[in-house]
């Protein structure tokens, strides 16, 4: 639903990064960003990024990320989506973007995803324009494919819908789903340096190169099924062992790459390996890693104190979080200014 309502001058909304537990890798339409595969994910409770936006009388975008003002790509990819907004509200005014991230910017932490879920709520507000939902989502998506499901809290699932261009736009965004499950995620942070490759590059040449992309998106829809029935049962470990072989899975369709993406690194592989002795010794603990080398163990929220634990004890690790479920983006101030 798109319906215009009173233009507020400054809006500031919050969103949280999400963590795919069923992953998203790989493009059908680069331009539309429309997924090759469907993706489920959990939104955490922590490093939440809040934008505040208000137009302005300048002839261009002006973006601040942390303080400090942007340029060359991040800019462009702001006011790229900025092009979209203004499009369906047929307004002409830029925006200044004042965005503060929590999470290390590009250290695969998905600070995209709260981001562009965050800037998709607060320029449509700011605008003028109402819209939520799945909606809100698939504009997200325009952003950044993974900002699609930050719009909601807890578990969502992106549906890849079909169809290219303008003709696939509508028919993909997430959704939230029902869990029955007490979930954590503990977050070991191996490195916070910027990825060498950004995903988005990464991406187009696994489907491009990938001798295993093929197998990839085949194998992620048994995963998802299978991920969804163990879901609804609430039974952790075949979720984790699910989610870790469908991560496994995307890295290797990447190594395969020519040439090859790898973000996992020494350090992501001693994690992983602690990970394995973890569960030897009883501990229901599974790995997921995203575009860069850091690592997210899925446990059941009663043992993630220990499994923290663990983690902190590796020489690897800098610092180790624990995140649970938390909340879908929302608007937290609108004012005249
Ligand atoms: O939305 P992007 O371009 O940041 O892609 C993120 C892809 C992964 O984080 C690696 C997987 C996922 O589904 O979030």
């Amino acid at each position: 639903m798109t319906s215009t309502s009173i233009r507020p001058s400054t809006v500031t909304a919050v969103a949280h990064p999400n963590i795919a537990l069923i992953k998203y890798w790989g493009k059908r339409d680069e331009e539309y960003i429309l997924p090759c595969s469907d993706s489920l994910s959990i939104t955490l409770d922590i490093y939440p990024t809040t934008t505040t936006v208000w137009t302005h009388d300048g002839a261009a975008d002006q973006l601040t990320i942390n303080g400090v003002p942007a340029d060359g790509g991040a800019l462009r990819r702001v006011e790229q989506f900025l092009e979209l907004v203004r499009a369906r509200a047929q307004r002409p005014e830029r925006l200044v973007v004042e965005t503060v991230n929590t999470v290390p910017t590009g250290a695969g932490l998905a600070s995209s995803a709260s981001g562009f879920a965050a800037l998709a709520l607060a320029a449509t507000r700011v605008y003028g324009l109402d819209i939520q939902d799945v909606t809100l989502s698939a504009l997200a998506r325009r952003g950044s494919g993974s900002a699609s499901r930050s719009v909601y809290g807890g578990f969502s699932i992106w549906h890849a819908g079909t169809g290219r261009g303008a003709a696939g736009d509508s028919g993909s965004y997430a959704e939230p789903i029902d869990a029955a499950v007490d979930l954590a995620l503990v977050v070991a942070v191996v490195e916070t340096a910027a990825k060498p490759i950004s995903s988005r590059e990464a991406m187009s040449r696994t489907v491009r190169t990938s001798p295993l992309f093929r197998a990839w998106v085949e194998s992620s829809r048994l995963d998802l099924a299978a991920m969804r029935a163990a879901l609804r049962r609430g039974d952790l470990d075949t979720i984790g062992e699910i989610a870790e072989r469908n991560a496994l899975g995307m890295h290797a369709t990447m190594l395969a790459a020519r040439p090859a993406v790898r973000y996992l690194s020494q350090a992501s592989l001693t994690v992983l390996d602690r990970v394995a002795e973890l569960r030897r010794a009883g501990v229901g603990a599974y790995a997921t890693v995203d575009a860069g080398p850091n690592v997210k163990v899925i446990c059941a929220k009663a043992a993630a104190d220990a499994v923290a634990t663990a983690l902190r004890e590796l020489t690897v690790t800098r610092e180790v979080i624990v995140a649970g479920p938390g909340p879908g983006a929302r608007i937290t101030a609108e004012e005249p200014r």
